[in-house]
């Protein structure tokens, strides 16, 4: 039977700005939030602290169901300790790619995900959600930008943080994780054929927002 909530599956690349124009359509819209990210961030935190190799598929993924995650509102806790800043260090990044690579990762982190999916409805940001985890959302977008684009927003926000950022260092890193996250066998990144691609390299934030919001009302009107 079809699940009668509403996804909005917003899949794309690293640094495409999907992550903040989810929050801002979820907000808008009174939903929930799922970043898919942060949970491969959190394990490859969690097994970085248990030494546990990255490419090590049957340990990561063996570790990863004992873990215990909790989202409340920004703040991101594993067993119990919160870890919002520990899993946002590029890093942690790097690490969530390594680790996503593994399909029995990802079988573990099936059901976590969909427990994310309650009324009103979710918003959920990643790289299959409209292919693998969500693949009946009745909205599905493509979120993507140009790989400069993409870099240049990443070394600005380093920037702001008052890290030390190198664009050069970024660019690399930005086409070696698309590279990891395209070619993988699990799940990798694809448009799904019924999602709509949106572009972001002259959009801003805010007409991304209402780009996806207007699709999502013309499709509930149907
Ligand atoms: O912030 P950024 O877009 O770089 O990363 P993220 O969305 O936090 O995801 C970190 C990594 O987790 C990505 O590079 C992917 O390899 C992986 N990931 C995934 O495989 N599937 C998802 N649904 C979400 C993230």
């Amino acid at each position: 039977m079809a699940n009668a909530i509403p996804v909005i599956a917003i899949d794309g690349p690293s640094a495409s700005g999907k992550g903040t124009v989810a929050q801002l359509v979820a907000t808008e819209l009174g939903f929930h939030y799922l970043d898919s990210g942060a949970l491969y961030r959190i394990v490859a935190l969690a097994t970085q602290q248990k030494n546990i190799a990255w490419d090590n598929a049957s340990e990561v993924s063996a570790y990863a169901k004992d873990l215990h995650i909790q989202f409340t509102g920004d703040q991101v806790y594993l067993n119990n300790a919160d870890v919002s800043d520990a899993i946002r260090s590029e890093q942690m990044g790097k690490g969530a790619s390594e680790v996503a690579v593994h399909a029995s990762l990802r079988a573990v982190l099936l059901n976590l995900q969909h427990s994310f999916r309650q009324a009103p409805g979710l918003v959920a940001d990643g790289r299959d959600m409209g292919s693998v985890v969500f693949p009946d959302a009745p909205l599905k977008i493509f979120l993507t930008a140009s790989t400069e684009v993409r870099a240049q927003r990443r070394y600005q926000q380093l920037l702001g943080k008052n890290q030390i950022a190198n664009y050069a260092d970024i660019l690399l890193d930005l086409q070696q994780r698309d590279a990891r996250d395209q070619g993988r066998a699990a799940a990798p990144l694809i448009m799904p054929t019924d999602a709509l691609l949106l572009e972001t390299d002259n959009l801003t934030i805010s007409a991304a927002v209402s780009f996806i919001l207007e699709k999502y009302w013309h499709k509930m009107q149907k």
